[in-house]
């Protein structure tokens, strides 16, 4: 599948909260990134009685571009049980969806202290052995039916070459790579110069793996010049669809649309969450984060915003939304 992606392709980062199906569509109808990636799904999780409640992480709309399934956890034994779902189609199935998931990560770089104080993620650059089981168990449990690919960052208190020496040796379909240490969080600026040794260590023990560069990547031209710069396969970017929900545009519109088109786009936003969540009435504190994306850079946005943030309900959203456009036509 990654073989046929254009070079250099661009991908829409994982983040937890923020990337589930409903924000990657309205993602993809602005602009679609050439590949997406779910939010990322604990496999221990999945292989517990609390499995449905996170089962909907992996739910996507037929429509969508091609879904990567993001995982983390620390048990190898359920890495392997989950990739197997996921290979043989039945947790598609599960969600009711008629096509197949384009590939498993796995994320090794999550900084964050709740999941690297139980071994995962991040903690693993500091465990080959751990990472390895995983990776082996995940790649017995897709039996070469989907692809494997992984997502890390630089090292975890210091830049780790050998990491990646390590993770050439695996026979992955993919690496993205958030050009930072686990230490850095996203504290300091992505460290690009970083990719030329990655990348001659790449060419040289794994030429078949894609390599995906990740770190304020804020345009699609910066995306561009950077694979240009560095040789990537890949551009992946994330907080980029904060400030342009179009980056994944040649030329993206953003600059140029008025309020309406913004609070148009929040409006759709909201009624895709209505459409797709079985509870939408207990979404308003999570639909609200996604105000400050749309309803900025035109006059009366802040106000607005704090209006967004009071209401309760979706519906009470729409509403103070559609009364705000209503009265600034009538200004006009
Ligand atoms: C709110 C948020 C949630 C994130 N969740 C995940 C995650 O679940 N898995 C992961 O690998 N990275 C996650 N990340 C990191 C991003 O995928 C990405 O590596 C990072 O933001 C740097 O890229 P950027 O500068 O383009 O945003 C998250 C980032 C943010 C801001």
């Amino acid at each position: 599948m990654f073989q046929d992606l254009p070079r250099p392709f661009f991908v829409l980062a994982p983040m937890d909260d923020v990337t589930d199906t409903v924000f990657r569509r309205l993602i993809a109808a602005c602009a679609p990134p050439d590949i997406n990636f779910s939010e990322f799904v604990n496999v221990d999780g999945l292989m517990s009685p609390g499995r449905p409640h996170i089962l909907t992480k992996l739910d996507r709309a037929e429509s969508e571009p091609s879904l990567i399934a993001h995982i983390w956890g620390i048990n190898p034994n359920n890495f392997r049980s989950v990739a197997d779902q996921i290979a043989s189609g039945e947790l598609a199935a599960e969600l009711g969806l008629g096509s197949n998931f384009a590939g498993v990560d796995l994320n090794m770089g999550c900084p964050a202290k709740d999941v690297v104080k139980t071994g995962a993620c991040s903690a693993l650059i500091n465990n080959h052995e751990l990472a390895q089981d995983i990776i082996q168990a995940t790649q017995a449990g897709l039996a070469g039916r989907l692809p494997l690919s992984v997502k890390t960052r630089l090292g975890y208190n210091v830049i780790e070459p050998d990491w990646f020496d390590f993770l050439f040796a695996q026979d992955l379909a993919m690496l993205s790579v958030h050009l930072r240490t686990k230490k850095e969080m996203s504290l300091v600026n992505a460290h690009y110069d970083e990719l030329i040794w990655i990348k001659q260590k790449r060419d040289m023990l794994s030429p078949d793996t894609l390599l995906v560069a990740n770190g304020d990547i804020m345009s699609y031209s910066q995306g561009l010049q950077l694979a240009s710069k560095y040789g990537i396969d890949g551009v992946m970017i994330g907080r980029g669809v904060f400030h342009d929900p179009y980056v994944f545009a040649s030329e993206s519109p953003w600059e140029k649309l008025d309020y309406l088109e913004r609070t148009g786009l929040f409006i759709k936003h909201l009624n895709l969450y209505k459409q797709w969540s079985p509870e939408p009435d207990k979404a308003a504190g999570r639909l609200n984060k996604y105000a400050k994306i749309y309803i900025n850079g035109f006059d009366g946005a802040k106000a607005l915003r704090e209006q967004i943030a009071e209401a309760k309900t979706i519906d009470d959203m729409l509403d103070r939304v559609r009364d705000f456009q209503a009265r600034s036509i009538i200004n006009v």
